[in-house]
């Protein structure tokens, strides 16, 4: 299977309300999508028959929106995004690139890659001895500094914990035997917001608030969304993290701390934006579909196309 054709995929197990903007948003530039599950792809290594099969695409889909790579075991999730990169090996544009999908699904690498790069992020260790751990924590808490621990992995908020001299490190399959100990960020008046913002193509394009009623702020949780109008700081920072990161979109977090300053927490390579869209007043999945096919274009996968 080395054609191109007409035909996007939509990387998702999970279609729902992102699945169906995606589709009508493609609709719109007259291209036909269909949803298609990694789980469900397979390759053939076989010289010269080597093939990836996609279940509903007789070619290789003249694009790849990438809207969820499920969870698994390190073997499954590897294998899945060796689907992505055979694609990509093919010629075939795949929004956001499997290496940024990589590299910012890796909390440690982003925050490494953010603090490499000069840009504001919590100070953060990580490691695997819980001696070290411990060692670390213990520093911070005599300095009656706060510490959060979070998967490696994570997303949605969930598996983050607060530790302290009472708690202590938490034992958690979810940390998957690595610590990524984060100092707390302490905002002023406890008022627990954070910030999202839309990066597309460079530009920072939209941004909000998000307010809750506890220090973990995601939507997913049942934070409150407002519309934040963008400045200057905040434009720049989300868009020099997507720069340094090389992504093409992403939803930036970040935290403003009880003194004014913004610090990165993370950046989303599939973001959800149910959350964003009810404040913005232009259609977001329109805005993603512009940017990915503005690169199949330059790709010039919809001239080489065969159908
Ligand atoms: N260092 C921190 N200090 C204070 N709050 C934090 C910190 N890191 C994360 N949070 C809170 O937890 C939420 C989720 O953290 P995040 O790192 O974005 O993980 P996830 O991938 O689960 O969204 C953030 O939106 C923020 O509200
Ligand atoms: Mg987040």
């Amino acid at each position: 299977m080395k054609k191109i054709g007409r035909k996007v995929a939509i990387i998702t197990d999970d279609p729902g309300w992102h699945g169906e903007q995606l589709k009508s948003s493609l609709n719109n530039y007259g291209l036909e999508s269909s949803y298609l599950s990694l789980t469900n792809c397979s390759l053939q290594i076989a010289g010269e028959n080597s093939t990836i099969k996609l279940p509903d695409f007789d070619t290789l889909p003249l694009g790849v929106f990438v809207r969820g790579v499920p969870g698994g075991t390190l073997e499954q999730v590897i294998f899945r995004l060796n689907i992505l990169h055979t694609l990509n090996n093919y010629g075939i544009v795949v929004y956001n690139s499997p290496k940024a999908i990589e590299r910012t699904v890796d909390k440690p690498y982003t925050s490494i890659t953010l603090a490499y790069s000069g840009l504001p992020t919590p100070k953060t260790w990580i490691c695997e001895s819980t001696k070290q751990a411990n060692q670390i924590v213990e520093k911070e808490w005599i300095k009656n500094n706060k510490i959060i621990q979070k998967p490696l992995f994570g997303s949605q908020g969930i598996g983050i914990h607060l530790i302290d001299q009472a708690t202590g490190l938490i034992y958690d399959e979810k940390f998957a035997g690595v610590y990524y100990l984060q100092e707390y960020i302490e905002r002023k008046d406890d008022n627990f917001k954070d910030i999202r913002v839309l990066v597309v193509d460079g530009t920072a394009k939209a941004a909000m608030t998000r307010h809750s009623n506890d220090w973990i702020t995601n939507r997913a949780r049942g934070a409150s969304c407002e519309l934040l109008e963008l400045n200057e700081k905040l434009s720049y920072l989300s868009e020099t993290a997507c720069k340094v990161l090389d992504i093409d979109y992403a939803g930036v977090d970040l935290i403003e701390d009880k003194n004014g300053s913004l610090h990165i927490i993370e950046v989303n390579s599939i973001p959800a934006w149910f959350g964003l869209q009810k404040v913005v007043n232009f259609n977001v999945s329109d805005c993603l579909i512009k940017s990915f096919i503005k690169k199949i274009t330059k790709n010039n996968s919809l001239s080489a196309c065969t159908n």
